[in-house]
């Protein structure tokens, strides 16, 4: 496989001959900021998505609505309109479309077999901790209820059944015991996306927190590709969403070489105001409220950078060389043990912007949107910046199908010092749907976090979602 998308010294104009353009598979709030980030370089900017009015195609040129896990109807599209680089933000697409549409020659963002591997929970633990060795939990595959019974007993228990294919925590069950496994077993079958009867279990990982480290494939101003590995950022999730990040994960003072703020960890004190549903957690990190000192701090930075790393290179790389260009968020989980020794786990890798690190928004001099349109677009990066810690908090809807929500209490806020506010301009609800982000800047995590929540559930509460 060879590199698609060549080092870039020009662009065009949009929507005239020589345009440079992208197409955007998923167009919800991830998509609406690779758009506007897009957009400020004058890129052709078309979004697909499965219904009318999406985030990203309020700030688009154009929309096409399709099922994107119809291949012809995904083919018809992209044939249509040629674009330069084709950007998935979702999972649900038609991977063997976009495998079919590489060999046609377009550049699939990072590369169509990444896209495929990383949405089938098996290929992707068989290449991250087979191939490429990093540590995970230990896990077993199962095709059928016999072999999962087997398999829990084997990993212990409590462990978690996952479904082959699924995102967003659907058709995942966390059993404590035997006669529970059957009833997962199904769970993760009827809500597979594909691959009807496989499903994988795991052990469970009693982490302290997690973290998103976003590896960027990319050229250098040489015209060398390469991976970058910004600041970790850290995250908290109680259910089967993520709740609050933040940037760097550990703030050091530069001129003692420790550790600043003691770390909030998962079912600390603020994870618990920070989200209500954290009663019924299965654990709580033994280190909240610790003071992490500097050598753990990058300790843990070090391994991030190194898993994730590792699996960046089997997902693109070929003979050495990286022949894939974007932004990857991988998941891991971060435990430390009695004598501060840390150790990081991989969990699962998205090969697009991820959610937790929108926070980079208002810490990074240049966002994972940012640098992802910057990095397909086979444009130079010559570095990236922490500028201010920061964290983001998600703001939820309560309500189930109500439409056209109106956004309330912003005036108070705004009116935090630091605060910014992003409403994504969802046309509709579900309940728990993420319809916009608190994000707050300071120079102490802590507060940043404590502020970003403090909008975040003024806003919550001032959502009007009469219709
Ligand atoms: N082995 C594990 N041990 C402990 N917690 C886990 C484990 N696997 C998953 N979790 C928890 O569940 C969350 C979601 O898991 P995972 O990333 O596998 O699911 P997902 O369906 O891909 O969700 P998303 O699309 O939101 O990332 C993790 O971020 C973590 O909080
Ligand atoms: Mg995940």
């Amino acid at each position: 496989m060879a590199l698609l998308m060549p080092f870039r010294d020009s662009l065009g104009t949009p929507l005239y001959e020589g345009s440079t353009k992208v197409l955007l598979l998923g167009a919800g709030e991830l998509g609406k900021e690779i758009a506007i980030e897009a957009q400020r370089l004058g890129v052709e900017t078309v979004t697909v998505d499965r219904y009318d009015n999406p985030p990203a195609a309020q700030v688009a040129h154009r929309h096409y609505t399709i099922d994107m896990r119809d291949g012809a109807a995904l083919k018809a599209v992209v044939r249509r309109e040629r674009p330069d680089a084709i950007i998935p933000e979702v999972e649900a697409i038609n991977t063997d479309a976009l495998l079919e549409l590489e060999e046609e020659g377009f550049f699939v963002v990072p590369r169509a077999r990444a896209t495929k591997i990383t949405m089938d929970r098996i290929a992707l633990r068989r290449l991250a901790a087979e191939e490429a060795g990093v540590p995970t939990t230990p896990y077993k595959f199962a095709s059928d209820p016999e072999e999962l019974e087997a398999a829990c007993e084997e990993i212990g228990f409590p462990c978690i059944v996952k479904a082959r294919m699924s995102s967003g925590g659907l058709g995942s069950s966390v059993v404590f015991r035997r006669d529970q496994v059957r009833d997962a077993y199904e769970t993760a079958r009827r809500k597979a996306r594909g691959y009807g009867g496989e499903v994988i279990v795991e052990g469970l990982c009693r982490f302290d927190f997690e973290i998103t480290e976003l590896a960027l494939a990319h050229y250098d101003p040489n015209g060398e590709v390469g991976i970058s590995f910004p600041k970790p950022v850290g995250h908290l999730r109680s259910g089967s969403h993520y709740h609050v990040s933040w940037q760097p994960f550990v703030l050091i003072d530069e001129e003692t070489g420790a550790s600043k703020s003691p770390l909030q960890a998962f079912g600390g004190q603020l994870h618990m105001s920070e989200d209500v549903t954290t009663r019924d957690l299965l654990w709580r990190s033994e280190h909240d409220g610790e003071v992490l000192s500097a050598e753990t701090a990058r300790e843990v930075e070090e391994q991030c950078y190194e898993i994730a790393g590792k699996v960046v290179r089997k997902l693109i790389g070929e003979g050495g060389a990286i022949e894939g260009l974007g932004i990857f968020g991988c998941e891991l989980f971060v435990k430390v043990d009695e004598g501060g020794k840390p150790k990081v786990y991989f969990n699962e890798i998205s090969p697009r912007p991820h959610d937790t690190g929108m926070v980079t928004i208002a810490t990074q001099d240049l966002s994972e949107a940012a640098l992802h349109v910057r990095a397909v677009l086979g444009l130079p990066i010559a570095g990236i910046k922490v500028l201010t810690p920061g964290a983001a908090h998600v703001i939820l809807s309560s309500e189930d199908s109500k439409w056209a929500p109106g956004y309330g209490r912003l005036s108070r806020a705004l009116g935090i010092p630091g605060v910014r506010v992003l409403l994504f301009g969802k046309p509709s609800t579900y309940k728990e749907r993420r319809l916009g982000l608190a994000l707050a800047i300071s120079d102490d995590i802590l507060d940043a976090r404590r502020k970003a929540m403090e909008a975040a559930h003024l806003i919550e509460g001032g959502i009007r979602y009469g219709r």
